[in-house]
């Protein structure tokens, strides 16, 4: 029998298989040529990054549930092995904060910017130093006012079903405000965007610091999903998907008043230990900004920058908030929310008109050699991978730019695939870094905790994160 039959039969195929394989050793050897082996083993660096356990201080990590962000103890060791105390750092793709928050507690002052609003708001609600006391006493008042509102379970949706428009009107009627989400009867059960709605006006209206206001909205965004029809175990999107439509047809209600109050309760005993981790000195500052666009990130210059970049056609972030970029007013309406699409770099598809096209070429030849590639099976593919890689190349720039001299740039990436062949980003960044930066350490490690379930279905390789860091020449 043929090899490749065996191949087949064992649900492998070869192929595929051996043209990976090819492709990997071919980006070893070209960073091989360029430097030392890059890669090539594990290196003694890597040591500390093998961590499984989840005895590490959880401060205040687990708010919000954040596609592919950073194993808390990886970032801690990357601070400390690539930056010293008191130095700046600054995070260009951000998240939900966990290079910050890590960097706070190790006495580093940090910056953090993402392009997703959604993503700024919860680092910085992630980052409120609170007093004990009085968040005690906000969850005493706060557990009293809302336990004693009434939910909307089992008192609407008996008549004639409610579509968007009639439930709009029942929530009008009743001094209540739902945000003009797409298709709200798809993604909610009216009960539930009733109670969201009381909870969103209860929060508005409660007396306290900016502070713990923060973490009420941070709360009320970790319930906008699990209080919907959407599936919350894909990070992809936002889907209501078989599984989720057959737990409603068997009476899935979730409790939103008491899903709230939980995670309240949880959120200010996480805000507390944040606060007894850090000092005001390292307080992590947070802002909306496109790494395409220099005049947009804060000025440096920076020690180092840490970050780990979007992969390509993986999380589709934009989507994947849509619900809680509308129940927390940082997009308002359709139009505004399409205006902020195309900012975005990893999207499986992206318009020909994208601003990223129109003054800027891929410099390096990975990106030029693997853009042809796709191009000969997909127009579509091809320009999001080019507007993946300009957008990485830009970032690039932009990041040497805020470097202070010596200045050091650490990138944790991991591979995309593509019709099963490896999209090498580490290849990627190293050609775009060429010009401005020399290649200091690198190593790998293998992946614990990512949170990258779609990637895994779209058959990407997450065991494996890679370290490289770049350093001003
Ligand atoms: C891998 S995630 C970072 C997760 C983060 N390390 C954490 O621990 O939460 C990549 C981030 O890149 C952001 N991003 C995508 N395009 C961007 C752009 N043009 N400018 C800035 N950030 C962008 C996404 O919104 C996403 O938050």
């Amino acid at each position: 029998m043929s090899i490749s039959r065996v191949g087949r039969l064992a649900g492998i195929d070869l192929e595929v298989l051996f043209s990976n394989i090819i492709e990997r050793a071919l980006v070893r050897s070209f960073f091989a040529l360029k430097d030392r082996g890059l890669f090539a083993s594990i290196a003694a660096e890597a040591a500390p990054y093998y961590y499984s356990g989840d005895k590490f201080p959880h401060l205040s990590h687990y708010s919000f549930r954040y596609p592919a962000k950073f194993h808390p103890p990886v970032a801690a060791q990357l601070i400390r092995d690539f930056t010293e105390p008191g130095e700046l750092v600054l995070d260009p793709f951000c998240g939900s904060g966990t290079l910050n928050i890590e960097a706070a507690a190790l006495g580093r002052r940090s910056f953090g910017t993402d392009i997703d609003p959604l993503a700024v708001f919860v680092a910085s609600a992630k980052t409120v130093r609170i007093s004990e006391k009085i968040a005690n006493r906000h969850f005493v008042q706060i557990y009293k006012s809302l336990s004693s509102i009434p939910s909307w379970a089992g008192r609407i949706g008996h008549g004639a079903p409610l579509n968007d428009h009639s439930l709009r009107q029942h929530a009008n009627e009743n001094g209540l405000f739902i945000p003009h989400i797409p298709r709200l009867t798809h993604w909610y059960q009216p009960y539930a965007a009733l109670d969201l709605a009381k909870i969103r006006k209860f929060i508005e209206a409660y007396g306290c610091c900016v502070s713990f206001k923060k973490i009420l909205w941070l709360t009320f965004a970790s319930v906008v999903r699990s209080s919907s029809n959407a599936d919350p175990t894909p990070v992809s999107g936002l889907e209501v998907t078989k599984i989720m439509r057959e737990k409603i047809s068997r009476g899935f209600a979730p409790d939103v008043f008491s899903i709230f109050l939980k995670n309240l309760e949880k959120n200010i005993t996480r805000a507390k230990d944040y606060s007894k981790a850090t000092t005001h000195s390292s307080q992590p500052v947070f802002s909306a900004a496109d790494v395409t666009k220099l005049t947009e990130l804060p000025p440096g210059p920076f020690d180092a920058v840490i970050t780990s970049p979007p992969y390509h056609s993986a999380v589709d972030y934009y989507r994947r908030h849509t619900l809680e970029m509308y129940w927390l007013d940082l997009t308002t309406t359709h139009e505004e929310r399409l205006a902020l699409k195309p900012l975005y770099l990893g999207q499986g598809k992206v318009a020909k008109s994208n601003a990223l096209f129109d003054r800027n070429e891929l410099r390096g030849q990975y990106a030029k050699n693997k853009y042809s590639e796709i191009l000969q099976v997909s127009d579509e593919r091809a320009r999001a991978f080019k507007h993946y890689a300009l957008g990485i190349q830009l970032a690039i720039e932009n990041i040497d730019h805020l470097l202070a001299h010596q200045g050091r740039a650490v990138f944790v990436v991991g591979d995309s695939v593509w019709q099963g062949k490896l999209l090498s980003t580490v290849a990627l960044i190293q050609e775009s870094a060429e010009p401005y930066l020399r290649l200091g350490k690198t190593f790998c490690y293998s992946l614990k905790n990512r949170y990258m379930s779609y990637a895994r279905r779209n058959g990407a390789d997450i065991k494996t994160e890679y370290v490289l860091e770049l350093i001003k020449k």
